[in-house]
């Protein structure tokens, strides 16, 4: 699908086993999961078996998870090649991010099977881990760090080798456009920027499998979009896998080659954009044939229509601003903070 090249904050030279498994995070909820690098390499293609083809980056079956009485995902079912950006899209407590959770081994996976690169999730845990950056929907950055500390942090606590962890905390800064902020106290950046640090968190590791929890959340449109530029340009670099999840259907339908639409802890449709868009476009009773000067549909129409009109505010469509308004790059710290626990409460 997509060109894989050499990553320029992920040598080949550096391919070798990793060597010794990241502790279990110390906070689950707000550490990136990364491994030591594992380069995508210019296969792009995960080698756990041999003599087979080259297994999807997620591969779930039947997974499930409650939090108690509350069936938050409910019997999922997603394959998600290696090389592409996929979408998890879904209105609030739709359970995304509990899905993300238990592809990324931080919550167990009580029901189903869930494979990494064809890693059992349930058997092969750290094996799994070593695959993956996360970037998780609250707040993982330290506004009392710099941004160059934050990143070190997460090189030490991902094992990344001593020896090469100045030069990939330096990389991984430039990858996302803070290079020259990489001295500033996190605390001092604005919300785009510190999404964008969390960003370098979870990539100083090279992992092959990047799993974003609302990457663009709280943020005004031209921090959206620097955040997405940098993804997109770290994915063409690297070749790395990304499954995203989000609220922004513009977005959704801009970045990602397949989405997921999910509702009520299911997946109710699921598609390329353009293939759920024609679908609705093609039905009848839609009233979006797109033929007859009315619009054409949008992916929140399809969204609607799957889910139907119980949605209320939920779906950020293009065009909204976030808490912060458009101008200043997505907030302060201090926003980014508001935003998250707000967007955590929510959910
Ligand atoms: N730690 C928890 N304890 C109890 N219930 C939870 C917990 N986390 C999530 N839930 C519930 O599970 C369901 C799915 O939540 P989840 O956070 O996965 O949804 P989401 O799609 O990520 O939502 P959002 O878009 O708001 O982030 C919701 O009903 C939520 O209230
Ligand atoms: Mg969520």
């Amino acid at each position: 699908m997509t060109e894989r090249a050499r990553s320029p904050h992920n040598p080949q030279d550096t391919h070798g086993a990793p060597q010794q498994s990241p502790q279990d995070a110390p906070s689950v909820q707000n550490a990136p999961m990364a491994p030591p690098l594992r380069n995508a390499g210019t296969s792009g293609r995960a080698q756990p078996d041999t003599g087979r083809a080259a297994p999807d980056a997620v591969s779930c079956t039947g997974l499930s998870y409650s939090f108690g009485r509350t069936k938050a995902v409910d019997g999922i079912d997603l394959s998600v090649a290696s090389g592409e950006v996929f979408g998890l899209l879904g209105p609030n407590g739709a359970g995304k991010s509990t899905a993300i959770r238990c592809l990324t081994t931080l919550l167990p996976v009580p029901y189903g099977m869930v494979r990494i690169f064809g890693h059992d999730a349930a058997r092969e845990r750290m094996s799994v881990r070593r695959l993956l950056g996360y970037v998780p929907q609250q707040l993982s950055a330290d506004a009392s760090l710099t941004g160059r500390e934050n990143v070190a942090l997460f090189a030490r606590l991902f094992d990344v080798r001593r020896r090469e962890r100045r030069a990939r905390v330096t990389l991984a800064l430039e990858a996302v456009g803070l290079a020259d902020a990489a001295d500033r106290m996190a605390g001092t950046y604005s919300g785009g920027m510190v999404r964008r640090l969390e960003l370098a968190q979870a990539l100083v590791s090279a992992p092959r499998l990047l799993m974003l929890d609302e990457p663009t959340i709280g943020l005004d449109p031209i921090a959206r979009t620097s955040v997405w530029k940098h993804i997109t340009a770290i994915r063409a670099a690297t070749g790395m896998t990304v499954l995203v999840t989000t609220h922004y259907m513009d977005e959704a339908d801009q970045y990602c080659d397949r989405v997921a639409l999910m509702h009520r802890g299911r997946i109710r449709a699921l598609g390329t954009p353009e293939q759920l868009k024609a679908a609705l476009r093609d039905r009848d009773d839609t009233g979006h044939d797109g033929g007859d000067g009315r619009a054409a549909p949008t992916l929140e129409d399809v969204f609607r229509d799957v889910v139907g009109g119980d949605l209320g505010g939920a779906l950020g469509g293009a065009g909204s601003t976030g808490e912060n308004g458009a101008g200043e790059e997505g907030g302060d710290f201090r926003d980014v903070l508001r935003t998250r626990r707000t967007a955590s409460r929510v959910g």
